[in-house]
């Protein structure tokens, strides 16, 4: 534990924790029971499993496989038949009306995603939450809050100035993690949580972020009967209770203002969800106050990466960077200020300007598909009889096993993405070739009944983001992933048009699959931008 607890004294790195003590709860379900060779006989697997250690020696093979911390699945994989199966796993079926059920070790991270919450609720009560909910994620909806987005855009914007001009080494998880959060906030339940204001954090961040602290040092060894004394515990017990109080708090004053017919009432997410219904009752209560943690949880971490990794693509793509710049010049002129383009962004018509950024989703798209940083976990319960038909049409009965679906494997199939699988192309997403794409083999928010409800948020977030910044600032990545230079300075185009780097850059799985380093970058004002002043 000692380690753990060193690995993990940044609260950054507190949330990381958990799918590592995840992946092990997993690992330890995974244990192969003697007769387990036997039963599994029929399954796809990836190589003849040992008689008594099953595919321990093929986990610890590949586990063992290039960088040490690279993300587990994208070092090898089952098969393509994931594919085929994930789609099964995920969609509504006649036994299951909501999907296979969540994994019930989702109930155990609680204190941070809630536990009546849409993350982790099943079956009617999620149903009718689920709901609730959508109205205040409607594209048409979002729309109207690119005012909101663009206010809490501008303090990024602001330490990227800061950071160009000091021309100081950073790491970009910090700023985007910063600003998923501050985003969230505003948008799903209207509270300027200051994350991007050194030292005016709100109370509500301030909170979480210690709950996820403490929540990382809880001792799952223990029994819980023993834990529950225990001094972590009751931080945890302490924080979890704050937190609560806290959103509810400001979800009954939403309430009352709403059925006071109040003008000023919220359009936030949580406020939407709260229409029509009369009377607050405590169920409701708690399953809003739990789903906006929910949000907190499932939002920051997600939509920072995929921006880590959009600049990283960026920077080393210049056919994309061209592009980008292209479409940004047509939808919005010339002027590469970023107070020009937010104005822009506020005018009657931005719904047509944003729809036009064609380009810039492509981009979004290609990046989630290269480097999806979540997934799912489901249990298809003992006894249930739950099967999954293999593509030669054999069924398989998974009843008591985890299911959850490799994005990541699933996306760079060869059979779906050709030889430029592993290749950041955003114009594979455009034109006719788009066309040619199985919807099922793009799953980074997932698929069917349960799939993200944040995506649209993401999406707008980063396109919003992008137009903002991508003529403006140069990203220039340090230590791991950096280019490689030749003797004037220059970068070094590969055969496939991508530049040349001295290392590798990849995710390892802390949570979700983050980049390894907190993606350290420099920036700079861009040629062009200087020229605009
Ligand atoms: C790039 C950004 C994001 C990615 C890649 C992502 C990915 C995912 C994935 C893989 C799931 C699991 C679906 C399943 O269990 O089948 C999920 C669920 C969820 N996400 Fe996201 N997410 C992102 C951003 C967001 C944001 C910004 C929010 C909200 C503010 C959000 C809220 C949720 C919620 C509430 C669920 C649970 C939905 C349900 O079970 O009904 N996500 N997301
Ligand atoms: C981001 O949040 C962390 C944690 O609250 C804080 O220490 C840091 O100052 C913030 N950074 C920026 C650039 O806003």
């Amino acid at each position: 534990m000692a380690v753990l607890e060193q690995l993990f004294a940044h609260w950054q790195s507190a949330l990381l924790a958990i799918i590592p003590l995840f992946a092990y709860y997993l690992l330890q379900k995974l244990k192969p029971k003697q007769n387990d060779v036997k039963r599994f006989a029929d399954f796809p697997q990836p190589e003849e499993p040992d008689k008594t250690r099953g595919h321990w020696p093929w986990i610890e093979k590949a586990a063992g496989e290039g960088e040490a911390g690279r993300s587990f699945g994208s070092k090898r994989h089952l098969a393509r038949i994931m594919g085929f199966v994930a789609e099964q796993v995920t969609r509504a079926t006649k036994q299951y009306s909501t999907s296979v059920p969540k994994h019930p070790a989702m109930q155990d991270l609680a204190p941070l995603v809630g536990s009546r919450s849409l993350v982790t609720l099943d079956g009617d009560e999620w149903k009718g939450l689920r709901k609730r909910i959508l109205p205040g994620f409607q594209p048409q909806h979002l729309l109207s809050l690119v005012k909101v987005i663009l206010d809490k855009s501008q303090y990024f914007i602001e330490h990227l100035e800061r950071l160009a001009a000091s021309g100081e080494e950073f790491a970009v998880d910090e700023l985007t993690i910063n600003l998923s959060f501050d985003v969230i906030g505003i948008v799903t339940f209207d509270m300027d949580l200051n994350a991007q204001i050194p030292g005016q954090q709100s109370p509500l961040l301030t909170t979480y972020r210690e709950l996820s602290h403490a929540f990382v040092k809880r001792d799952n060894s223990k029994h819980w009967v023993r834990r529950y004394f225990s001094e972590n515990e009751r931080q945890i017990r302490k924080l979890d209770n704050k937190l609560d109080a806290i959103l509810k708090e400001n979800i009954k004053r939403e309430h009352a203002k709403l059925t006071k017919g109040d003008a000023t009432a919220s359009r936030s997410v949580a406020a939407l969800s709260l229409h029509g219904i009369k009377k607050l009752t405590p169920e409701i209560l708690q399953q809003t106050s739990d789903t906006c943690r929910g949000f907190l949880f499932a939002g920051h971490d997600t939509t920072s990466i995929l921006m880590q990794w959009i600049f990283y693509e960026l920077h080393r793509s210049p056919h994309a960077l061209k592009a980008l710049t292209e479409e940004l010049d047509s939808v919005f002129g010339p002027d590469t200020n970023p107070s020009t383009i937010m104005a822009r962004l506020l005018a009657p018509g931005n719904g047509e300007l944003m729809g036009n950024l064609k380009y810039t989703d492509a981009i979004i798209k290609e990046t989630l598909r290269l480097y999806p940083p979540g997934t799912t976990a489901r249990l298809a319960p003992e006894g249930s009889g739950t099967t999954l038909t293999m593509p030669d049409g054999k069924q398989l009965v998974v009843d008591g096993l985890v299911l959850t679906p490799r994005a990541y494997v699933i996306q760079r199939d060869p059979a779906i993405f050709g030889e430029s699988k592993d290749d950041f192309v955003p114009e594979r997403w455009l034109g006719s070739e788009a066309a040619n794409i199985p919807e099922s083999a793009w799953r980074p928010y997932e698929r069917g009944p349960r799939r993200c409800t944040g995506s649209e948020l993401a999406n707008m977030e980063v396109r919003v983001v992008l137009a903002c910044i991508a003529r403006r600032f140069e990203f220039v990545k340090v230590g791991r992933g950096e280019l490689e230079l030749d003797e004037d300075g220059s970068p070094i185009l590969n055969e496939k048009g991508y530049y040349k780097t001295k290392s590798e850059m990849y995710s390892t799985d802390v949570v979700t699959a983050k980049p390894v380093d907190g993606m350290k970058m420099k920036v700079r004002i861009s040629e062009r931008a200087k020229a605009n002043v």
